[in-house]
């Protein structure tokens, strides 16, 4: 009996370290994102977690992919699968592109830089927003690997020169514009809850802090949060970031259109994604436009309620323009496993946002490793499953 019992008896080592205990018992991006729900304040987790209106459009993006089933094909000898691809020309490891978003500090102090940090170590490009709370230069000097730039179009035309000027000093590769925020989606967690951005302090963001102390202690042990790119510029007083919502109404500026694009050809050399786009008429425009990508997206269903979901728009923009222009799909990503669905569909790569934050939030720096190490695992593992050896196999009959 005794030597029975220990045949199968197994203690696993005790974990000293919380953050790996934490990891460890993270096998997907849903646990991550249970575990950044008690460890952040609840406005802070909606604010990264929640959608416009009524969320059906959040939810939609994910239920595409959960729509869709594989048709495997077997006997394919898959003992050697590479899931690297080019994207604007560029080599990266795994079809990914990690999504602008803004204010990722307040997820965890470090920020956008350990977002940067982790997306290099797994040479995929990391896209840093307007809105960020690191700045240009902060993130360029933790990421020599490939970086892009996101755009809003200000108002103030000057200022946004300014800033793609310093992004291509700063060595960033390609421009991203985003098309779909010409005025802010009402996003009603937020609304209900009061919160703004940066938090202000009432009576109940009080209680919340005192509830996650481990986040508050961070967040106040840490220097103040701030628009870090506009920092000194007619948009922002500086050191203390104005709101969120005053920025964006005061500033975004709802007549952009066509000739934006045009205008930001004119000042900027490298390629241009339009972000945003949500209809195969427009990805049309797009590709008449002459820019080298489009990313379909609705902007993790924060914008627009009931735009259709990212990954339905895939295989129709694809046969319109794929040969012209490169098509990411933003939205909805949880899984290498959707990567691999929206790549089979006519998809160059794929953008991830709240899948990275989960991780930043639940974990920090590690956490996001941790997401980019699951999806890179889960596409090898998709891909031997389905017969695939190279990305160049991934076509539309092996997705229903
Ligand atoms: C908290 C948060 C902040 C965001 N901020 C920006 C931003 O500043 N600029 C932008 O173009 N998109 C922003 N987005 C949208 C993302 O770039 C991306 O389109 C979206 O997250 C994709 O959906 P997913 O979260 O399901 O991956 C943000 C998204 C989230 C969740």
């Amino acid at each position: 009996m005794i030597d029975t019992l220990r045949s199968v008896l197994r203690f696993r080592r005790i974990e000293l370290d919380a953050t790996k205990r934490r990891l460890a018992r993270s096998a997907n991006v849903d646990d991550l994102r249970t575990i950044a729900k008690r460890r952040l304040p609840g406005g802070v987790f909606d604010y990264i977690d929640g959608g416009a209106e009524d969320e059906r459009t959040l939810a939609a993006n994910s239920d595409a992919f959960a729509r869709r089933t594989f048709q495997p094909r077997v006997l394919r000898d898959v003992g050697e699968v590479d899931p690297s691809t080019t994207l604007l020309g560029r080599p990266l490891s795994l079809p990914l592109v990690l999504a602008p978003t803004g204010f990722t500090r307040i997820a965890d102090p470090e920020g956008e830089l350990a977002v940067a940090r982790a997306a290099q170590r797994a040479n995929v490009p990391y896209t840093l927003s307007t809105m960020a709370t690191r700045s240009i230069e902060e993130v360029a000097a933790v990421n020599s690997g490939s970086k892009w730039f996101q755009v809003y179009m200000w108002r103030d035309r000057g200022l946004v020169k300014d800033l793609i000027d310093r992004a291509a000093h700063a060595g960033y590769e390609a421009l991203v514009l985003t098309v779909d925020t010409t005025v802010l989606g009402r996003r009603e967690r937020d609304v209900r809850r009061g919160f703004t951005l940066p938090p202000k302090i009432g009576l109940d963001t009080l209680i919340d802090g005192v509830l996650h102390p481990g986040w508050t202690w961070a967040f106040v042990r840490s220097e103040p949060i701030r628009f870090a790119n506009l920092t000194g510029s007619s948009a922002s007083d500086g050191n203390t970031a104005v709101s969120l919502a005053a920025q964006v109404n005061e500033q975004f500026d709802p007549s952009l259109s066509w000739a934006d694009v045009e205008w930001m050809r004119s000042v900027w050399d490298g390629p241009i994604v339009i972000k945003g786009i949500q209809t195969v008429a427009d990805a049309r425009l797009a590709a008449d436009a002459g820019v080298e990508a489009i990313a379909l997206s609705n902007h993790g269903g924060r914008q627009l309620d009931t735009a259709p979901a990212t990954l339905d728009l895939v295989g129709p923009c694809a046969e319109a323009v794929g040969d012209r222009i490169e098509i990411i799909c933003d939205g909805g990503v949880r899984r290498g496993s959707d990567i691999v669905k929206a790549v089979a569909l006519g998809a160059k790569a794929c953008m991830a946002g709240r899948a990275y934050l989960y991780g930043l939030g639940a974990a920090g720096e590690r956490g996001v490793d941790h997401v980019l190490r699951m999806f890179d695992g889960d596409v090898r593992r998709v891909m031997a499953l389905l017969g695939a050896t190279r990305i160049s196999d991934l076509h539309r009959e092996l997705v229903d």
